[in-house]
């Protein structure tokens, strides 16, 4: 079954094909990051404009590479839910289109189980149940993906995702924007434990997360240094904020993982393309003999293969979405709402 996917939830445009929910004919992506890197974030109303100026091209670039003429494909998806409600309105509308125009069903793809699906790209042997770690610029989860379209969020952030906490960090510390694989990068060469930085715990929650301390921990450092007439050293700060994200990812993942008892961890994400935390969590979990499934990083930023392959599942899952899907800024990828 041959899937036409798009993806503009928050700043990069994407379009893809995909083939049964596993391979990768084509992907696209246009990324937005030149407009914002001006403002140091996402500035929403200019990220909507740039993925209406742009979504069309991809979409006909997706089918051209892919080899595939438009009525070859069976379905079209899309991301609908969550994300910058006017970026997501644009992928949504124009799926809807592309479906309405092509005679083929429309599939709604919950973002956060797109990002899980990008490990089937890599790993043909990867089924359900398994435990997944997803981290990114807007999220921060671990679940329990009980089926294909069967989710349960056993714990959360509280309050900023940990792809936030990198960039904001990389902001202040004037090393650019996105800041996460740069930090990744200084962290390469730094001494992980010469900035003590905090790992917070939700009492009660063992598998909740909290990143804004950590966040404000190194702001702090930063400002306080600034002030002294200081100087930081970089890869040391990058590489001991690299470890306290790691630290509190993956200790929840694991005992996650240990806790469900299917032996199968994931992970996915923008935040998964992190060396520190893809190694971390391969040695822990072999430590509990856990297999881990770590999403090609080529797949762990936000893209419109993983929707494809999501989408894939959905289908067969009887989602369909009517003229009158809409989109939506937040939804847990267990809601409800994601069963049409
Ligand atoms: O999944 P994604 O592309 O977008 C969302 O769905 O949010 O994730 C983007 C986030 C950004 O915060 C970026 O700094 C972070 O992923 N990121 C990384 C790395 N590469 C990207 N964070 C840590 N280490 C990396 N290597």
């Amino acid at each position: 079954m041959i899937i036409l996917s798009i993806e503009s939830s928050c700043d990069e445009t994407a379009a893809a094909v995909t083939e049964n929910g596993r391979t990768v004919l084509s992907s696209e992506i246009s990324s937005q990051i030149d407009i914002h890197t001006l403002y140091g974030g996402v500035v929403p109303e200019l990220a909507s404009r740039s993925h209406i100026q742009a979504v069309q091209k991809l979409a006909d670039l997706a089918l051209k590479d892919a080899g595939i003429r438009r009525e070859d494909v069976d379905a079209v998806a899309v991301t609908y839910a969550p994300g910058l409600i006017g970026a997501v309105l644009v992928g949504v509308s124009f799926a809807k289109s592309a479906a309405l125009a092509l005679g083929k069903p429309l599939v709604p793809v919950h973002h956060i189980r797109g990002h899980v699906a990008a490990n089937y790209i890599a790993w043909p042997e990867l089924e359900p149940p398994f435990a997944c770690l997803v981290a990114s610029g807007g999220s921060s989860l671990i679940l329990d993906v009980r089926g294909y379209t069967d989710y349960r969020v056993l714990g959360s952030t509280r309050d900023d995702a940990a792809g936030e906490c990198f960039d904001k960090a990389a902001r202040v510390l004037g090393i650019g924007y996105p800041g996460g694989a740069q930090i990744d990068a200084l962290a390469k060469t730094g001494d992980p434990e010469r900035y003590p930085l905090p790992r917070a715990k939700v009492e009660g929650h063992p598998y909740d997360m909290s990143f804004s301390g950590l966040k404000t921990a190194v702001v702090n450092l930063a400002h306080n240094a600034r002030q002294a007439g200081r100087s930081l050293d970089l890869p040391d700060l990058a590489a001991s904020l690299c470890k306290a994200v790691s630290d509190t990812l993956v200790s929840r993942a694991t005992e996650a993982a240990v806790h469900l008892g299917y032996g199968k961890l994931a992970i996915a994400g923008g935040v998964a393309a992190n060396s520190v935390i893809r190694r971390s969590l391969a040695s822990e979990a072999r430590k509990y003999g856990i297999r881990t499934y770590l999403a090609p990083l080529e797949y762990c930023g936000d893209n419109a293969a993983m929707i494809g392959c999501q989408g894939y599942y959905e289908y067969l899952a009887g989602v369909r979405g009517t003229s009158a899907l809409n989109a939506y800024a937040t939804m847990s990828p267990d809601s409800a709402l994601c069963r049409f």
